[in-house]
């Protein structure tokens, strides 16, 4: 089998890769699999031709597909199966892959036409079903899948479950069973209370079967309440997905992240003030995708016209002075990414009043240095986040201006982009960055595709997460 190098991708293919697994929580490596994965199923022709009476149940995949799950849907006899017919449409809606058994009581209810027609797939009422038993198809419904859903899981069929009966395909393919049983019990409220049933559920609850509902609310039966109405379809998808589609820590959880955003404000007097035109777009963009990737966001803003990012706290600053003290109280942190825009100079002593305009010369505007943050912290002796990454924006030899700042501040990374009025950059919502990374003496480049600000955050973010992780592996364990 041949094999791929994903650094000796085109940069727009990396780029792209970058920005689609950051999206989707994996590796690169691992999208590239999906991709490759999703391209071989979604081929017109078939890979190979199988013989036909091998075809005729063709066999699902091997491994767990989170990208395509499979679930074996017992739909027991009671009212409630009619509400499982819209169960198949919501997980079909979601990706997921459902092969269905019906019991000979839930064949009152609805039938093997409506859930193959919503399913896409045959379905099994049979456990001496010739067209599937000849290689014990029932082991193969128990098997070849990742959960198995019971709805609605009747009183007969949980006790027949609790004692272990295999005396149709339904109780079978349960007892069969390797995969984890989700069941969606639906009864009356009398027989949901009778301490026969409460018997079976506690068993089965010992066996490591889980349950969702059964609600509280109005029966089938005129007249009665009480708890044993199916759980509604969308519950039990979301409690399918917990099995099939388990959340994956973030990337960055566990992580403190400071991020500096916007322009600063530096007083004249009362009333004026000297600016730049950041519109802070890039930097909340960052702590949006920080967030999403699990870390703790300090987000600290100058003046911006920006909602705070959703689970991020925003300290609002005005000049870069209340910038550096923001930015000191919110150490320690592992990551800091200085985004801001802080102005360069401030006037040396701000007017108390308002300035007037008179005849006689233009009031001098004396300047002086404002503190660099971004260098400040990285050359901290103590408390230094772990990575440092700072912005430069030029307008002019954007890499080596980039490259002489990287050494200069002396922080990790520097994202340098072009913000020449052409480029539309400053107040846009687009981007064209080059990522600088010093490793020892060298300085590694590179370059990124045009991508909205949204984007260029997330695959930094991704990039982030790979720093760390390296960082991670090459450090020696104690
Ligand atoms: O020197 P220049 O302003 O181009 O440097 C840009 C980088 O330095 C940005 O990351 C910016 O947030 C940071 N910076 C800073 N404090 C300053 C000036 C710039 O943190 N006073």
């Amino acid at each position: 089998m041949a094999s791929l190098t994903v650094r000796k991708l085109d940069e727009a293919i990396k780029a792209y890769l970058r920005l689609r697994s950051a999206q989707n929580g994996r590796s690169v490596e691992e999208e590239v699999r999906v991709i490759l994965r999703e391209y071989v199923q979604g081929r017109p022709e078939p890979l190979s031709t199988l013989p036909a009476e091998m075809s005729a149940e063709p066999a699902w995949p091997e491994n767990i597909s989170t990208a395509e799950p499979r679930v074996t849907l017992i739909i027991g006899g009671g009212i409630a199966a009619y509400k499982s017919l819209d169960l198949i449409r919501r997980l079909k809606e979601r990706h997921i892959r459902v092969r269905c058994v019906l019991t000979h009581a839930a064949q009152h209810f609805v039938t093997p036409l409506a859930a193959s027609a919503l399913s896409g797939e045959r379905v099994h009422t049979d456990l001496f079903d010739p067209h599937s038993e000849f290689d014990a198809g029932h082991i193969r419904l128990a098997r070849d899948c990742d959960l198995i859903v019971v709805a609605p899981a009747t009183a007969d069929l949980m006790s027949k479950m609790a004692q272990g009966a295999a005396d149709d395909l339904a109780s079978a393919v349960l007892l069969a069973a390797t995969r984890p049983i989700l069941l969606a019990p639906a009864m009356n409220p009398a027989m949901w209370s009778n301490a026969a049933t409460r018997r079976n559920v506690a068993e089965l609850e010992r066996d490591g079967v889980a349950l969702v509902g059964p609600n509280a609310g109005e029966m089938a039966e005129a007249g009665e309440a009480g708890t044993g109405r199916m759980a509604e379809p969308l519950e039990i998808v979301a409690a399918a997905e917990r099995f099939l589609r388990p959340k994956k820590p973030g990337l960055l959880s566990g992580k403190r992240i400071l991020i500096t955003a916007g322009p600063t404000h530096e007083p004249i007097d009362p009333v004026r003030y000297i600016a730049n035109r950041s519109s802070g777009k890039q930097g909340f963009a960052i702590a949006a995708a920080a967030r999403a990737a699990g870390a703790e966001v300090v987000l600290v803003a100058g003046p911006v016209e920006l909602d705070a990012p959703k689970g991020v706290s925003v300290v609002h600053v005005e000049s870069a002075r209340d910038m550096l003290r923001a930015v000191e109280a919110a150490l320690p942190v592992d990551i800091a990414i200085f985004a801001a825009a802080v102005a360069d100079w401030r006037v040396m002593s701000q007017g108390e009043q308002k300035l007037k305009k008179t005849d006689a010369a233009m009031p001098p505007l004396q300047l002086v240095e404002n503190p660099d943050i971004l260098a400040t912290i990285s050359h901290r002796a103590e408390g230094r986040p772990s990575l440092v990454i700072g912005f430069a924006a030029e307008t002019e030899h954007l890499i080596d201006n980039a490259k002489s700042k990287l050494r200069r501040k002396g922080c990790d990374w520097i994202v340098a982009n072009d913000v020449s009025p052409a480029t539309g950059v400053m107040g846009g919502d687009r981007n064209t960055v080059h990522l600088l990374r010093r490793d020892g003496d060298t300085i590694g480049l590179d370059s990124w595709p045009v991508m909205t600000k949204e984007q260029v955050a997330v695959a930094l973010v991704a990039e982030i997460a790979r720093g760390v992780s390296e960082r991670a592996e090459s450090e020696p364990t104690t």
